[in-house]
């Protein structure tokens, strides 16, 4: 997830295109760059680090070009540097392109330009579009770009600037976002509203398969055969602020609906007709790994709780899951037959690094699981695999955790599937999986009930989180949740374990959530909460749509999915609930107190 800008008009273009960046960096701030246009040259500056850190380094005032594009990277392919960062040029420099987005088959048509003679510059996968761009381009670049995207697969939103027509600005769009307006100033185009609002508040969101053609005058939008369309215009009420959150009260409401893109996002290019390809697994000889590890800190720990339920179910092995804090001081066994596995949304955590670290010592083969592209830990682990959830701004991980379940699904199934193990539901399973944007964004309308539902907290210092077998990872990453945005505080308890103890604290109106998705244990986790009621709990069960649940009034029901991914929707409405219960108490809900996004000390 990218931040893009682009500008043509009667005023200079670099102040306007750097301060776009900047309302964009929510979306991406490992490197920046800007190419600026005159009829005889481009000017490109681009660098790793801040967008202040490019803009350090130009003298802004002295640019007056009125042409430009601008961007701002967060890694997808190629780790952040100068090469890797935006905008690509042409060998010619007479063609400069910025992208968002994901091109599946980069690497074919990168083999196949420079078959031609291209050379490339970068790690990217983007590069490959100003080449194909250069191949296509005749001196109608419309057409060069029509000819360019029949070829790419994947999501991308582009913006494109060529000497030949330097007071224009060509953008093309298909599953990454786009919008573009005009003022009397010019035309402008980003990535999100922020980066235009200030100077128009009527912008034209493009759709999938559509291009526009920015010039000083306007703007004009067309197919990707070239058809004019009508441009609709979409008023914005909200001011600057509220637009960075892409109209969401806060970045985490944000990054809570931004789960079902994230989660599709992650899985692009790995599942295809039933087949997963994630190559940085081929190095793995499971038949040689005696122990498996899964170790990280905070909600990343809970999603290594999933992973260990699955490699259990799947791969018929006991393993642990550890907090790292712990794991690095631990006896745990860990020599060159132990897989090591670690999960950090942002591959900087302390105690994740140095567990790994001491992993590496010790001969063990470590694969990373992040968020982050050129992160510290991708640097340290033999093999990383990335969700693309984009940045997470939220200290409360949300879209993170849940595209690290996706993906940990993925990698246990690879992993089983490569050691010749029948995966029970396996087809059931990766069809659900596919599913899951649509099941997610179906949970994300339950959020009027789980707002109700949060009223149950008004009058109470406690809620408890109770359930078995997988629902257990939901119980323990919803009472975290709860715990760190509303600062109630909430226990996550074994339903069975319950009455061996904590039924002691339960009296009249005690929130109880409770977690009964898995059906072989289901009547089992019910009876348990049966007791809850008898005592006078307020119980809010979440359940599946077949079980029975005499006597319950508060019943959520998630879609019929597979038992092993239960746990991804139910996370969903957990997160609104704590959301909502913050929300009614007055939290700062981005930055909760005592809290930071990345504990990057002991
Ligand atoms: C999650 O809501 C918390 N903010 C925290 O537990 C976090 O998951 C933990 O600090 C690990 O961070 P990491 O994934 O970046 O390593």
């Amino acid at each position: 997830m990218c931040g893009i800008t682009g500008f043509t008009g009667k005023v200079p273009a670099l102040p306007i295109l750097l301060k776009g960046l900047e309302s964009l960096e929510y979306r991406g701030y490992d490197s920046a760059g800007v190419t600026l246009v005159t009829e005889d040259a481009l000017f490109t500056q681009k660098r790793k680090g801040r967008l202040a850190d490019l803009e350090s380094s130009m003298d802004v005032p002295s640019f007056m070009q009125t042409t430009g594009i601008g961007h701002t990277r967060w890694a997808t392919h190629g780790v952040p540097s100068q090469l890797n960062s935006h905008p690509h040029t042409n060998e010619k420099e007479t063609i400069s392109i910025v992208h968002n987005g994901i091109i599946e088959n980069y690497q074919s048509i990168k083999e196949k330009l420079i078959a031609l003679g291209y050379v490339f510059q970068s790690d990217t996968d983007s590069e490959v579009i100003v080449h194909l761009l250069d191949h296509y381009y005749q001196g109608d670049m419309m057409e060069a770009i029509q000819k360019t995207v029949q070829q790419l697969n994947g999501s991308y939103a582009i913006c494109v600037v060529t000497t030949d027509h330097p007071d224009e600005v060509y953008v093309a769009k298909d599953s990454s976002p786009m919008v573009i307006g005009h003022s009397e100033n010019g035309s402008y185009c980003a990535s999100d509203i922020p980066a235009i609002l200030e100077y128009t508040k009527d912008v034209v969101i493009l759709e999938d398969g559509q291009m526009a053609k920015l010039t000083p005058n306007g703007v004009a939008v067309f197919d990707f055969a070239g058809n004019a369309l009508e441009t609709k215009v979409t008023h914005i009420p909200y001011d600057m602020n509220a637009a960075q959150k892409g109209g969401y009260t806060t970045f985490m409401e944000k990054e809570i609906y931004e789960q079902p893109v994230a989660i599709k996002e992650t899985m692009r290019g790995i599942i295809d007709h039933g087949q997963i390809h994630l190559p940085q697994l081929d190095a793995v000889d499971m038949q040689k790994i005696q122990y498996v590890h899964f170790v990280a800190c905070g909600t990343a720990y809970h999603a290594c709780l999933y992973a260990q339920a699955l490699v259990q179910k799947w791969l018929g092995r006991i393993v642990t899951c550890v907090a790292a804090s712990e794991f690095r001081y631990g006896n745990y066994p860990v020599n060159e037959n132990t897989l090591c596995v670690f999960v950090t949304q942002s591959g900087e955590t302390a105690d994740t690094l140095a567990a790994l670290k001491m992993s590496k010592e010790k001969g063990a083969q470590c694969i990373a699981v992040t968020n982050v592209l050129g992160s510290s830990i991708s640097r340290y682990a033999d093999q990383t695999l990335y969700t693309s959830a984009g940045p997470e701004i939220a200290v409360a991980s949300t879209k993170a955790f849940t595209t690290q379940l996706v993906l940990l699904t993925l990698m246990v199934f690879d992993l089983a599937k490569k050691e010749g193990r029948e995966i029970p539901d396996g087809d059931a399973i990766l069809k659900d999986l596919q599913r899951m944007p649509e099941i997610v964004k179906e949970m994300l309308e339950k959020a009027p009930l789980m707002d109700q539902y949060a009223y149950f907290l008004d009058n109470q210092y406690d809620a408890y989180f109770i359930g078995r077998q997988m629902d257990y990872v939901g119980v323990v990453e919803g009472a975290l949740k709860l715990k760190e945005i509303s600062y109630v505080h909430a226990d996550a308890y074994l339903a069975g374990e319950l009455k061996h103890g904590s039924i002691a604290l339960i009296e009249k109106d005690t929130v109880v959530v409770a977690l009964a998705t898995e059906p072989s244990v289901a009547a089992k986790t019910i009876s348990n909460i049966e007791e809850t009621v008898a005592r006078g709990a307020n119980v809010i069960l979440i359940t599946t749509q077949q079980q029975d649940a005499p006597g319950f009034k508060n019943v959520i029901r998630i879609p019929d999915i597979h038992p092993v991914l239960a746990t991804i929707p139910v996370t969903v409405l957990l997160q609104l609930f704590a959301y909502y219960a913050a929300v009614h108490k007055g939290r700062d809900v981005d930055k909760p107190r005592n809290l930071a996004k990345s504990v990057t000390v002991e």
